[in-house]
Parts: C-alpha cells; sequence; structure tokens
C-alpha cells in the first residue's frame, strides 16, 4: 500500500514517528514534508498530498498539524480527496468504512503519540464496505 505522508512544522515530529512506525511495513511511504520545525503554511503540504492521492498516484494520505484543522479543510478543497479528522480509533474506521476516505488528518497538538499511532494503524488497516455507502459517497463526489 503506498501512502503519501505530510506535515506543516506544528505536526513535524509527529510526522516522523509515524513514518517510523510505518517502516516496520507493510507499507510504502512518501513523505511529501515538511523536513524540519521552522515555520511553513499548512496548506501547501496539504494541496500537494491531496493533489497525489486524488491522482491515484498513492492509496491513501496522512497530513497532521497542530490541530489537523488546517489540513482538512485545505485537503478536502482537492476534487477527489475525502480528509477525515480523527481523534478516536472508531471514528478513524467509519472514516474507512463508510465514507471511503482517502486522507486521515491529525492533530499533533491534540493527541498523543501512542493515540496518534492507533488510529494510523486502525485507518489504514479498515476497509471501504461499499453498498449503501458507495451511494453516498457518490452523491458527496457529485456536490
Ligand atoms: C500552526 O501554528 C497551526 O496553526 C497549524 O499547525 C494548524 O493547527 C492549523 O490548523
Amino acid at each position: 500500500m503506498k501512502i503519501a505522508i505530510g506535515s506543516d512544522h506544528g505536526g513535524f515530529y509527529a510526522k516522523e514517528e509515524i513514518i517510523k512506525l510505518l517502516s516496520e511495513g507493510p507499507y510504502e511511504v512518501t513523505d511529501m514534508g515538511t523536513h524540519s520545525t521552522e515555520s511553513c503554511d499548512y496548506p501547501d503540504i496539504a494541496h500537494q498530498v491531496g493533489r497525489a492521492v486524488a491522482a491515484g498516484e498513492y492509496d491513501l494520505g496522512i497530513l497532521i498539524c497542530g490541530t489537523g484543522i488546517g489540513v482538512s479543510i485545505a485537503a478536502n478543497k482537492v476534487p477527489g480527496v475525502r480528509a477525515a479528522l480523527c481523534s478516536d480509533t472508531y471514528s478513524a474506521r467509519m472514516a474507512r468504512e463508510h465514507n471511503d476516505s482517502n486522507v486521515l488528518c491529525l492533530g499533533a497538538r491534540v493527541l498523543g503519540m501512542g493515540l496518534m499511532g492507533d488510529i494510523v494503524k486502525t485507518y489504514l488497516e479498515s476497509e471501504f464496505e461499499g453498498g449503501r455507502h458507495a451511494r453516498r459517497v457518490g452523491k458527496i463526489e457529485s456536490l
């Protein structure tokens, strides 16, 4: 599974930890920055990850900023992106199973690293259920 990951400065350390976690496999992770704690603008990273996922270059994306709010708002501006801000594992599972979400957003200043890791794993291991949910996701896409 190919994953694109990105963060702003607020999510930089969390991104590094998540990349470490996912390097245990079975994931191929591409780091789209940022590469330091120097201040940067989250819409730039969110747009880059969102476009790459929407273009089909990656199966799923992960975006992290301080709250996760900025990256989720920005990523959802990219047609084809269904970014979900998750702070618990139930929402992470539902985001995949019911919403066919393709970009997970996380708040590094909101969540501890242990919970963030569980949310990431739950999201990546969950699958879209299709059926009635496919009709609803289709409606989202045609809005
Ligand atoms: C950066 O200070 C902060 O605003 C950003 O990481 C994020 O929380 C925005 O939504």
